[in-house]
């Protein structure tokens, strides 16, 4: 459903250069996990929303996540060449189509809500907690401590921190964003928060495990490249066991956050789990 749903949405009309239109297809489409549309579409069900509701709020979601992976694999940041099993946007293009694909894909998340989410005033909402999620403070500030952090002395309390903007922003927007399409009041959302911010950190410390010890042709991006590069990861400060231990620990943590919630934040749990045995 979400893959159809976001094809739908990048048929380009008049004004759109081909080639462009090709490098955003080509990203958003390549077969991703689609974690952050499911936590959408099910913390969306988990406040009594319906799943059609929910999905122009799940596409935006994969929209930045995709434009973040085009721009995270450029030379000047992680100088990737494979990403979700193909070569990366700019190997397979050119750095300046990967770059305005990137860019093309933020705008369009953000028109995607605007324009698709009902009523407006939480469609204004949805705008507001997904630009905070990715921006300067979010997201975009995780990724630029990231990029610095590998030559300096790194803490834990420090790599948390990364993580927590880097990718656990935008989990928990996945989750806000589903709530607020679901017209839930500020307690399940409470709930999801606090889900959504052990996940979150559980996710990025299960990619940094993979990244020591994954298969490549199931992670299908190249291995063995932040220490190769001094990244600020778990594996790095405590090791493959204890890192583990972390994310079983947070996992667990995220899932009696659910407890609120009853059986409808079954499908919730049930991803969690995942994320911990996650190999790709
Ligand atoms: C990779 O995210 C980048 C991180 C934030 C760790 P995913 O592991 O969700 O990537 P896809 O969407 O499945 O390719
Ligand atoms: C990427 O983190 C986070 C974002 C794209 C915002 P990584 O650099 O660890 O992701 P991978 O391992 O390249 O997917
Ligand atoms: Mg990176
Ligand atoms: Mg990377
Ligand atoms: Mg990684």
């Amino acid at each position: 459903m979400v893959d159809e749903a976001l094809a739908s949405r990048v048929r380009f009309g008049d004004g759109c250069p081909e080639r462009l239109a090709e490098a955003v297809r080509y990203s958003l489409l390549a077969p991703g996990k689609r974690l952050r549309p499911i936590l959408v579409l099910m913390a969306a069900e988990a406040c009594g929303g319906r799943c059609e509701a929910a999905m122009p709020a799940a596409c935006a979601v994969e929209m930045v996540h995709a434009y973040s992976l085009i721009h995270d694999d450029l030379p000047a940041m992680d100088d990737d060449d494979l990403r979700r099993g193909r070569p990366t946007c700019h190997r397979a293009f050119d750095e300046a189509t990967a770059i305005l694909a990137g860019d093309a894909l933020l705008t369009l998340a953000f028109e995607t809500l605007a324009e698709e989410v009902q009523p407006p005033r939480i469609a204004a909402r949805c705008c507001s907690v997904l630009a905070k999620a990715c921006g300067a403070c979010g997201m975009v500030g995780g990724q630029a401590d990231d990029m610095a952090e590998a030559s300096v002395e790194q803490s834990l309390q420090r790599v948390e921190s990364i993580h927590a903007r880097k990718t656990g922003a935008l989990i928990i927007a996945s989750l806000q964003l589903g709530a607020l399409v679901a017209g839930a009041d500020e307690s399940p959302a409470g709930v999801l928060a606090r889900y959504g911010e052990r996940l979150g950190l559980a996710f990025q410390i299960t990619d940094d495990l993979l990244d020591v010890r994954g298969d490549v042709s199931r992670v299908g991006k190249r291995l063995g490249k932040d220490s190769e590069r001094g990244k600020a990861t778990f594996p790095a400060l405590l090791g493959i066991q204890e890192s583990h231990r972390r994310a079983e620990r947070l996992v667990e943590e995220a899932c009696d956050a659910l407890g609120p919630l009853e059986g409808k934040g079954a499908g919730l749990e049930a991803l969690a789990r995942c994320v911990l045995e996650r190999n790709r």
